[in-house]
């Protein structure tokens, strides 16, 4: 694996209190228990209450944060997602929900909402995120964790960017069998150790990680496949919509070398994810097989498409030519004012498709 080290803003003087904190913390827990399955240090990292890089009253998903996600980029996104959410409607009649897990500050709800208004719930983790989420479905739609929201769904689900953040052990193929990376502890700093892989990391790596050549390493992700089964076994109609970066298993062989896993801040790679537990994000690319697998073996209709491809469906390759067009015809008519705003517009929606960028995303929509 390669880190790079820290290139993004520096980090302020509570954040390295909290940095110290926590990697004692974690230390401390080491020194007790022995060494920590990759997953157990990631939960740690990113949702400990006291410390984790989601708990804090930083919101993390804005252009200002850590990371620009394409609700963040531009409404337009929302809006189309909202066509989606219709038809998914019009095929399933009522009752309908929508419930958006990992909404962040509200920017895929908000411009959806507005195009298409339904029931709708929130899941999110963290607590400026929840605040800001209350405002639009009100504070007792919004919740910690899909278990508060009772009964049977009937409904679209949509999560943008939530599963490459589910803790996720790392497997590495040495000599052509399997590894663990553990973290353990090497004169006060927290370092990856070898482990024996456990059954049920076996078990995924054999159905799931692909071809890897010897010194690959690979994230397993077996949390996501729990929780898209968790979430699949309560709706009783309707779709799941899950969006992120990743890819097929067998499309992800290239990455494998180095691995995916990886930490951001402030828009830039950020350091080696056992150095800064809390002050960093950690994430990695999304293997987007497993979930199919996971969604298929519970009866749900797979579909696998790309951002671009998904979006194009639902009407915004499109409107990008309406907007060219109104565009010239401003430019003719000398109305530089309204023709810059339109400009922005499609900027921001050919963003959101750019074949190499958020384009190159992976939509999977299981339906039942
Ligand atoms: C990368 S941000 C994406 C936010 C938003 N979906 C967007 O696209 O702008 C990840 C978000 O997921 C939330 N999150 C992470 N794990 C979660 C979990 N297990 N359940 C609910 N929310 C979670 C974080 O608090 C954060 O707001």
């Amino acid at each position: 694996m390669v880190f790079m080290t820290e290139t993004g803003r520096n980090t302020p003087r509570f954040a390295c209190e909290n940095v110290r904190a926590m990697k004692e913390r974690i230390l401390g827990i080491v020194r007790r228990e022995g060494p920590l399955p990759f997953e157990r240090f990631m939960e740690l990292a990113l949702y400990d209450p006291e410390g984790g890089f989601f708990s804090g009253e930083v919101l993390r998903s804005v252009k200002a944060g850590d990371f620009l996600t394409s609700p963040e980029v531009s409404s337009l996104f929302g809006e189309t997602l909202a066509r989606f959410v219709a038809e998914e409607e019009r095929r399933i009649g009522q009752p309908f929900q929508l419930v958006e897990v990992a909404g962040g500050s509200g920017s895929l709800l908000r411009p959806l909402l507005a195009v298409h208004p339904v029931e709708a719930w929130a899941v999110e983790v963290a607590p400026p995120a929840r605040a800001a989420l209350a405002e639009i479905v009100g504070e007792d739609r919004v919740v910690a964790s899909i278990d508060a929201i009772g009964g049977a769904w009937r409904g679209v689900v949509i999560a943008n960017e939530l599963i490459d953040n589910l803790p996720m052990a790392i497997a590495q193929r040495v000599d052509g069998s399997w590894r663990e990376r553990w973290v353990g502890e090497d004169d006060g700093n927290l370092v990856f150790v070898d482990a024996p892989p456990r059954p049920e990391v076996l078990r995924w790596l054999d159905r799931y990680a692909g071809p890897v050549d010897d010194g690959g390493w690979v994230e397993v992700q077996m949390q996501a496949g729990e929780w898209l089964h968790e979430v699949l076994s309560r709706l009783v109609a309707g779709s799941v919509l899950l969006i992120d970066y990743g890819d097929t298993a067998e499309n992800l062989a290239p990455r494998r070398r180095d691995g995916t896993l990886r930490t951001y801040r402030a828009h830039h790679l950020g350091p080696h994810p056992l150095d800064e537990p809390g002050a960093t994000d950690i994430t990695a690319d999304v293997n987007f097989t497993a979930l199919a697998d996971v969604a298929r073996r519970v009866g749900a209709e797979v579909t696998l498409i790309r951002q671009d491809d998904f979006l194009a469906t639902y009407g915004l390759r499109d409107l990008i030519s309406n907007l060219r067009r109104e565009e010239l015809e401003l430019a003719r008519r000398g109305e530089e004012m309204e023709r810059l705003r339109v400009r922005t517009l499609r900027t921001e929606a050919e963003t959101l498709m750019h074949p190499r960028g958020l384009g190159d995303f992976r939509v999977l929509i299981a339906r039942r």
